[in-house]
């Protein structure tokens, strides 16, 4: 995830956006830069590790009492200098740094290369800085108040200006920034930790709220202008609590970030009912016409993910889908040709046996394209058109806002589908993007209340082996939920569609196996009530995942945990979010390390 740091004061700049910069690692970043203004505004920037930033700033470091800083994490255009921030304008006369993803910065960059403005970067963000360049009459604040209203998107963002040098203007909509309170000097940054090396006194800028840093103090203002007082409040965290936003563990701050991610990923991709995916996609529609076969290849969460994926897709666009581990895939001489589509799906963009698959794949004539979460990766520059999704780095090893958001990305690429071959009505897609746009805000209330989650962790932290089950869209949630397990507490848990658990799971049950069941709404449900029973006749105790007003649930589950109504296709979503939340304070309980578990690592590069 992108970084930002602001300083203005007394001191010399550099060192203090440095520290910041570094204090910021932890998120993840592909390059890093700075602008340091002193008289004419000097932008260093490097791709790589901040190590390179630092050897350049070795050779040249420019002077100055004001400047901002950015780690970035690519999202629109491939890690490179040129792509790094800060950007400027035009005339050297603005510098921008920025977070988040502005929507309509094609249709701005158009506009604005019309009037004759030149882009150094692919980035969203260079067309902030040539909009500030556009409106600026004289003052800064005016200039950034009139670009934000051209804004769509999301974006928290420090603006300094050669013409102003007493002063940097940032505001932030859906995407976090924090002022840091000094004595004759002040912060900016999008994270406390930045920040926590030179003060604690912090205070936190809302939603569509701008702000005028000085080195006496700050202005903030609503986007409506509206002044706005604010005391700042001390931080008491250690820098490492810092880094999770207090959360325990990496992790559990993921998980918290889900709603985030899916939101996210979806964002831009439906305008007035249509679905659109980004150019990079490479789709076109005759092609689409002409899929007869989609293969989904992925590993691990993953896969899982695209087990969701041939439910949707089979459901809304009518096209048969095998899903494979991308490690059998490889080796099983599948039958492709012109009119397959490959889905390769990849959080890290890097797994070698999905990357192998594609690239067998693309070699017996096949389309493919990738859902990743690393835009430049290795598996997104070898297919032929990517959807990516938006979650941030993953720092957790086990992966939680990524699959959430490979998810929405799959609801997003299967609507997409379904739109051009016509599968689905227009009235149908509308439903099912309404549903979309609200599954984050659902999210967040599931995880307002997850103390029933907490309880049964400690009910069964000592079991030696889970069974998962489900039917339909829950089967892969099921195989999720015990796959987190596994990983992450080492106890023993197996997925299993629940039709199947009498074909021999079923030997195991005894009243020391739990046994996890899926059991949202849908067209299996009843079906899933006699799998129960089946359980509870074998004396084994049943945790139910289930719709919110379920109230026939509680007489067949031992424990029930309540996620929020949303239609069939889509509640693998919500569904996911109570047993990545089990697996943790399980894990958790058993003094396990959550975020780093034995055995296992965060890309995984060999075959
Ligand atoms: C599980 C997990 C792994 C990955 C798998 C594929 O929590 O993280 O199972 O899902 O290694 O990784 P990507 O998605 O990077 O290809």
């Amino acid at each position: 995830m992108c970084g930002i740091v602001g300083y203005i004061g007394k001191q010399d700049t550099v060192p203090i956006l440095v520290d910041g910069l570094k204090r910021l690692e932890y998120r993840g970043y592909d390059s890093a830069g700075i602008a340091v203004l002193n008289g004419e505004i000097s932008v260093i920037r490097r791709l790589g590790k901040l190590k390179e930033l630092e050897s350049a700033l070795l050779e040249s470091t420019p002077a100055g009492f004001v400047g901002i800083g950015h780690t970035r994490w690519a999202t629109h255009g491939k890690p490179s200098e040129e792509n790094a921030h800060p950007h400027t304008d035009c005339t050297g006369g603005f510098a921008v740094v920025h977070n988040g993803i502005i929507e309509n910065y094609s249709s701005l960059r158009e506009e604005l290369q019309a009037k004759g403005h030149t882009f150094d970067s692919e980035t969203d963000t260079e067309t902030i800085a040539h909009l500030v360049e556009e409106n600026y009459k004289g003052d800064l604040l005016d200039a950034v108040k009139a670009t934000i209203k051209q804004l769509k998107g999301s974006f928290a963002m420090a603006i300094i200006s050669k013409h102003e040098p007493d002063r940097i203007i940032a505001a932030r909509k859906d995407s976090p920034l924090v002022l840091g309170i000094g004595d004759g000097e002040n912060f900016i940054a999008s994270d406390i930790p930045a920040i926590l090396g030179s003060t604690r006194e912090v205070i936190f800028l809302n939603n569509d709220e701008l702000v005028e840093v000085t080195g006496d103090g700050v202005n903030i203002f609503t986007f409506n202008d509206v002044a706005v007082d604010r005391d700042s409040f001390t931080v008491h965290w250690d820098f490492e609590a810092a880094e999770k936003r207090g959360y325990e563990d990496f992790m559990l701050k993921e998980i918290h970030e889900q709603p985030v991610a899916v939101k996210e990923t979806i964002r831009s991709r439906f305008q007035k009912g249509k679905v659109v995916l980004e150019t990079s996609s490479n789709l076109t529609d005759d092609m689409v016409k002409a899929i007869s076969k989609i293969f989904i290849v992925a590993c691990g969460t993953s896969y899982h993910a695209g087990l969701v994926g041939k439910n949707v897709i089979e459901n809304w666009a009518r096209i048969p889908v095998e899903v494979d581990v991308a490690s059998e895939f490889r080796y099983r001489n599948p039958i492709i040709n012109e009119s397959t589509l490959v889905v390769a799906i990849s959080q890290s963009g890097e797994t070698a046996d999905t990357l192998a698959s594609l690239r067998g794949a693309k070699a017996d004539g096949a389309k493919v394209f990738a859902i990743s979460n690393v835009v430049g990766s290795s598996i997104t520059r070898e297919a032929d058109g990517t959807v990516y999704t938006h979650a941030g780095p993953e720092i957790g090893v086990a992966a939680t806002k990524t699959l959430v958001s490979q998810m929405a990305a799959i609801y997003v690429l299967s609507l997409y589908l379904a739109q051009v071959r016509g599968t689905l009505a227009q009235n149908e897609i509308n439903n099912i993007i309404a549903e979309l746009n609200e599954l984050p805000e659902k999210m967040n209330e599931l995880l307002k209340d997850i103390n029933g989650i907490k309880s049964c962790a400690m009910e069964f932290s000592d079991c030696k082996s889970f069974l998962f089950l489900g039917r339909g869209i829950g089967v892969p949630v099921a195989m999720e939920g015990a796959l987190k397990l596994k990983e992450i507490s080492y106890i023993h848990a197996e997925g299993y569609a629940a039709g199947e658990m009498k074909h021999g799971p079923i030997a195991l049950l005894e009243r020391s196996v739990p046994v996890v069941v899926v059991a949202t709404e849908g067209h299996t449900y009843e079906k899933v009530i006699s799998n129960i029973q089946e359980v509870k006749a074998r004396d084994a105790q049943v945790v139910a995942v289930a719709t919110e007003g379920d109230k026939e649930i509680k007489n067949h589950a031992d424990y029930v945990f309540y996620v929020p109504r949303t239609s069939e296709l889509l509640s693998a979503i919500p569904a996911v979010v109570p047993l990545q939340l089990l697996a943790y304070y399980i894990a958790k309980i058993r003094g396990c390390n959550v975020d780093q578990p034995r055995n296992l690592a965060k890309s995984v590069t060999v075959e």
